[in-house]
């Protein structure tokens, strides 16, 4: 196990009317407050006026910025941030998904920064320091809502890219299973394999002696995997959503990674995919982690038969190891087929001509990945193996 320090102190304020709790809870920091939404998701569910009445009643002065689309862009973003600087406000409140809990992130941390946000993206500035944020969660997918962690796109460049810093913390996730049941079925698809994804960047390690941790990682995946299934066929089952719900916070509120070195190349290489087709982000995934797995699973058999027999019960025959890793990755595929999502590039319509140009601008920064390091050549070998 490798040396750790955790900390992630964003309170979750869990279960059946817990949207309620919002206006106490922003109290604590402010009275004026920025609601930053998505497209219209909210409004039609009803949940837009339920909160507006609610932060009224506590006399919050609400300024709102709604029409964050998924794969949120840096352009609403300096509008955001325009908007808090006019009215000094003090809090920023989002409510919906990853795409709007990162916008507001990056608005958090705009608001005090003399140049233009999309600098921290660049490597260009240092956070010094951000406006308090909260998230009343609609989806349980990125786990943004207790991440420290804000993916971004430029449209200038098309140019997907992630920043990390604890003042990103997120000060309370409200979470309510209630408030996914308006979710289409494809959503809640893709925002399952989202969090498989983001188990799967810290279990697939070569760090050895990290048994608690891969066991919450198999533990988090069969939780997953049995109740995405459910959920598909009955998204307003409310046990199976807060499974999801819940998992999704622990998948990426950075407790399955601790002690251990965390891979994230198949991150990089879907968000290539969503800067220039827009695809949806846990489509990517369902996509490209398979296609890594094949890549990589020769660089540790062992973990890859692990899967195999611990997640998907599969039976242990030492003397085919590889048979069993290549089963656990078939396996993982028709899983995510099971729940209706895409398994090759073609079929999200993403042509081959453009490889060449993604794993260029996946490796920009050098090599990706620690489970084993890729290059521009090896990217590309995965996008076709992906095809
Ligand atoms: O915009 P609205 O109208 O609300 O519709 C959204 C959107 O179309 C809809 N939706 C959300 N809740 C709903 C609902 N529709 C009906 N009922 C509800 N209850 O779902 C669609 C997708 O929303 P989005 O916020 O994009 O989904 P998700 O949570 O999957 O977020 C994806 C974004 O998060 C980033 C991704 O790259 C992507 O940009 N990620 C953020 C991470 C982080 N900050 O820690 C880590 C992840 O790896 C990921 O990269
Ligand atoms: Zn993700």
């Amino acid at each position: 196990m490798e040396n750790f320090t955790f900390k992630n102190d964003t309170k979750i304020i869990f279960g059946r009317g817990s949207e309620n709790k919002a206006g106490e809870e922003i109290l604590k920091y402010g009275k004026k407050v920025l609601f930053h939404y998505g497209s219209g998701s909210i409004k039609k569910s009803g949940l837009y006026e339920k909160i507006l009445k609610s932060l009224k009643e506590k006399d919050i002065l609400v300024f709102e910025l709604g029409g964050v689309k998924p794969n949120p862009v840096v352009s609403l973003i300096r509008q955001g941030i325009q908007i808090c600087r006019e009215n000094k406000i003090e809090f920023i409140l989002a409510v919906g998904g990853g795409s709007v809990i990162d916008s507001a992130k990056a608005i958090s941390m705009g608001i005090n920064y003399n140049g233009d946000v999309w600098d921290f993206f660049e490597g260009k500035a240092k956070l010094e320091s951000t406006i308090p944020m909260g998230v009343i969660l609609t989806i349980p997918a990125a786990g943004s809502e207790s991440s420290v962690v804000t993916v971004i796109t430029n449209e200038d460049g098309l140019i997907k890219r992630g920043f990390h810093s604890d003042k990103l913390l997120p000060k309370f996730a409200i979470l309510n299973p209630e408030l996914t049941f308006t979710l289409p079925v494809y959503q809640i698809a893709c925002g399952s394999a989202d969090i498989l994804a983001h188990t799967f960047e810290r279990y697939f390690t070569q760090t050895a002696n990290v048994d608690l941790t891969d066991r919450l990682c198999e533990g988090l995946m069969k939780t997953v995997i049995e109740n995405s299934k459910i959920a598909v066929k009955d998204p307003k089952n409310y046990d199976a959503m807060a499974e999801l719900m819940w998992a999704s916070t622990i998948a990426h509120n950075g407790i399955l990674g601790t002690g251990r070195v965390e891979d994230w190349a198949s991150h990089k290489l879907g968000h290539e995919l969503s800067a220039l087709y827009g695809i949806t982000h846990g489509a990517s995934l369902a996509v490209m982690f398979p296609a890594w797995m094949k890549y990589v699973y020769e660089y540790n058999i062992n973990r890859f038969a692990q899967l195999a027999v611990r997640v998907f019960n599969i039976d242990y025959d030492l003397n085919d190891v590889e048979k069993l890793a290549l089963r656990g990755i078939k396996e993982l595929e028709n899983h995510f087929k099971e729940i209706g999502l895409p398994a090759t590039l073609s079929e999200l319509k993403v042509p081959s001509d453009k490889f060449e140009l993604m794993a260029e601008k996946a490796v920009v920064k050098g090599p990706i990945g620690n489970f084993i390091k890729l290059g521009k050549e090896d990217v590309v070998k995965i996008y076709e193996l992906a095809k």
